[in-house]
């Protein structure tokens, strides 16, 4: 996901230096180049022989020593860069990017690149809410820097306040937001729907479905490090929220539907991953059922659901999901012509390592021109990308916007 990309992380003198190992290794993991320069000061909280473990790479600790290939020329780094990341970067190297200086090799790359620089603070309360910080994360900002906002929680003085470093998770979404920026799906605007919908029996209780999101998510995740914006609408799920992506949280098919008709009115693609609910109970119950009054059986009276996908009108791509448990490609192609869609992604959800709640799917890709496309076994995250690659070339196709 980040294969080719270079990542120059700054390590800069707080507390909070050891989280970016974590940030090292997550991004080894995803593919990254990952250059660690690190502040004389952040050498005291963690060794340089961590990040240079971590990363296989050299680490560049001043702006003269000679071990480093990069050392003889201080702008290669800042030439390298194709993002360039401080994590943690504490108020005295937000002072001096914010002045312009170079006295020491983090500076001197921040300065020398035209990469996107992302800042993530962290440091005492009282530092970070400081006016001439707060001034100083402004004139960055303004110059095009990503700020990464500390989160609010416990400090190492002992003290809770703003200044905890963000979490780790949130700091390599940026990233790849950051990164997708120049993306094929650059400027485009997808909508996605992830999850099962909860339909209400009475208070306390629902007519539901195995939908996990991962998919979904998954969907959304992909098209935004492509450069989308993205708005995923999801029905409740245990998977945490995106970072760079618009959420909006839904519980019915109903309101789904609304915050899909909103979302859509902009849009270049709906990719509907969502399991809808076909059917709601006709009316829900204003208290809890009680089995005394219900006695020996409970009879639900349901009722259709507004079909999402083939409602929202609208000039947009639509790509539609479909769930099946028998004939998938059969049921899927009619699913395709009724409810008019240029691509539909079938899954057989009866194998135990395809469909619900698993990280891996089996889909097959059918296209409104009847192109049929059966895909391996992939990680979700692979068959989002498949399911783009055929957004891109649908509105390469399309033209327009
Ligand atoms: O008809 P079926 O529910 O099998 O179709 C599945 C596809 O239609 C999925 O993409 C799903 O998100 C969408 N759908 C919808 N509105 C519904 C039911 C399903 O948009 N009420």
């Amino acid at each position: 996901m980040l294969t080719n990309k270079t990542v120059v992380l700054g390590v800069t003198g707080s507390i909070a230096a050891y989280k970016a190992a974590d940030i090292a290794s997550k991004l080894v993991q995803a593919g990254a180049e990952v250059r660690v320069v690190m502040t004389e000061s952040a050498t005291e909280f963690v060794s340089p022989l961590t990040f240079r473990s971590l990363t296989n790479q050299p680490v560049v600790t001043g702006m003269f020593e000679l071990a480093s290939e990069f050392s003889l020329e201080h702008v290669a780094l800042a030439e390298a860069a194709d993002v360039v990341v401080i994590a943690p970067a504490t108020a005295n190297i937000i002072a001096k990017l914010a002045v312009g200086l170079a006295d020491d090799m983090l500076s001197a790359t921040v300065l020398a690149t035209e990469a996107p620089v992302i800042i993530a603070p962290a440091m005492n309360v009282n530092m970070f809410q400081n006016s001439v910080t707060q001034d100083n994360l402004a004139k960055l900002k303004a110059r095009g820097f990503t700020i990464v906002d500390p989160a609010y929680g416990r400090l190492a003085s002992g003290k809770v306040g703003l200044g905890r470093l963000a979490e780790v998770e949130k700091i390599i979404g940026t990233i790849k937001q950051v990164l997708g920026r120049s993306g094929d799906l650059a400027a485009r605007r997808i909508v996605v729907t992830a999850g099962g919908t909860q339909e209400a029996i009475d208070p306390v209780r629902y007519v539901g479905n195995r939908s996990s999101g991962k998919m979904g998510y998954a969907v959304a995740e992909a098209a935004r490090d492509r450069g989308a914006k993205v708005t995923l609408i999801t029905a409740p799920s245990a998977l945490s929220e995106p970072v760079g992506i618009d959420v909006v949280h839904i519980t019915s098919a109903v309101e789904m539907k609304e915050a899909v008709t909103r979302a859509c009115a902009q849009a270049d693609a709906l990719i509907m991953t969502a399991a809808v609910a076909d059917y709601q109970p006709k009316s829900t119950a204003r208290q809890k059922i009680k089995k005394e009054a219900a006695g020996a059986g409970l009879t639900l009276e349901l009722v259709k659901t507004p079909d999402i996908l083939a409602e929202v009108k609208g000039d947009f791509l639509r790509v539609g999901f479909a769930a099946e448990t028998e004939d998938h490609v059969a049921n899927a192609r009619q699913k395709l012509a009724k409810k008019q869609l240029d691509l539909i992604a079938a899954n057989d959800v009866t194998a135990p390592d395809s469909g619900f709640t698993v990280d891996t799917n089996r889909v097959t890709l059918i296209s409104r021109d009847g192109k049929v496309e059966e895909l391996p076994l992939m990680l979700k995250r692979e068959v989002a990308d498949k399911i783009l690659d055929r957004v891109v070339g649908m509105l390469a196709e399309k033209g327009g916007r």
